[in-house]
């Protein structure tokens, strides 16, 4: 388990924000801010216009996070019962956070009910759990990341890493969740910490085009080293309202 969740997170939600569509306009809410450490890397990739608002229970995690991000609105309040007008924003992100409210489904509630029609809403929420890991070989990650250059849409997480999280955004009325999940490691890229979720067959089709036929053996080889591990793994949700 480590001891700092936070620091690999971040390359895994600039690779994820890549190929989200976000708002570039409007009010753009940061539920459980903590101290901000996610807000510049969201308002990067929303731009100049979007106007944050970094929403917390805790008050000194709103002060702090207005700090790492200047021109942010912050406001104290429970992400269960939002201090907010009705469709208010035009996105919803919640990181690492969901897990810690007492009722995840009453938050999901709210972020629904503060969105737009047709507002986004992007969860990242970590848990720990036994799943089959493979250690592929690079080649393979770059093989993926030139994929996704071309434009395939990226990898959606097995069905049974979807389970729970698509479950509650259904309820609370979201449409189209996709849902990608990565392994939390130190040090490896945001694409192998993704990869080493599927099995071969999962990603066989996808990705041989890209492979030279030398790596393509060595990637049939690496299947032969799965090992299931408890390991930490980050679901990465976006939806629509
Ligand atoms: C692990 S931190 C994540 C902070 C930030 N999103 C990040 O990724 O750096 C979780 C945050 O959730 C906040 N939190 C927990 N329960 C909450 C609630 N009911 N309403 C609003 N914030 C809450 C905590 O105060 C804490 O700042």
């Amino acid at each position: 388990m480590f001891t700092d969740l936070h620091a690999p997170l971040i390359p895994i939600l600039r690779y994820t924000l890549a190929t989200t569509i976000l708002p570039s306009t409007g009010v753009v809410l940061d539920l459980a801010c903590g101290p901000g450490e996610k807000l510049p890397v969201l308002a990067d990739r929303c731009g100049p216009e979007v106007q944050f608002v970094a929403l917390d229970i805790d008050r000194e995690a709103v002060g702090a996070a207005q700090v790492s991000q200047p021109d942010t609105n912050g406001i104290v309040g429970n992400g269960m019962a939002l201090p907010l007008r009705d469709a208010c924003c035009t996105a919803v992100f919640c990181i690492a956070a969901l897990g810690l409210f007492a009722n995840a489904a009453i938050a999901l509630d709210e972020m629904h009910r503060v969105l737009h029609p047709d507002g986004r809403v992007f969860i990242a929420t970590a848990t720990q759990l036994w799943a089959p890991v493979t250690h592929w070989p690079e080649a393979l990650a770059t093989a993926y990341e030139q994929a996704l250059m071309a434009g395939h849409p990226p990898l959606s997480a097995t069905a049974d890493l979807q389970e729970y999280s698509s479950q509650l955004l259904h309820q609370a009325g979201f449409a189209a969740p996709q849902i990608r999940a990565f392994l939390l490691a130190p040090s490896i890229r945001p694409s192998q910490a993704e990869l080493a979720l599927f099995s071969w067959n999962d990603v066989r089709l996808l990705i041989t085009p890209y492979l030279s036929h030398t790596n393509l053996q060595h990637c049939e080889h690496a299947t032969e080293s799965v090992e299931i591990e408890l390991c930490t793994v980050v679901l990465v949700t976006e939806a629509i309202k």
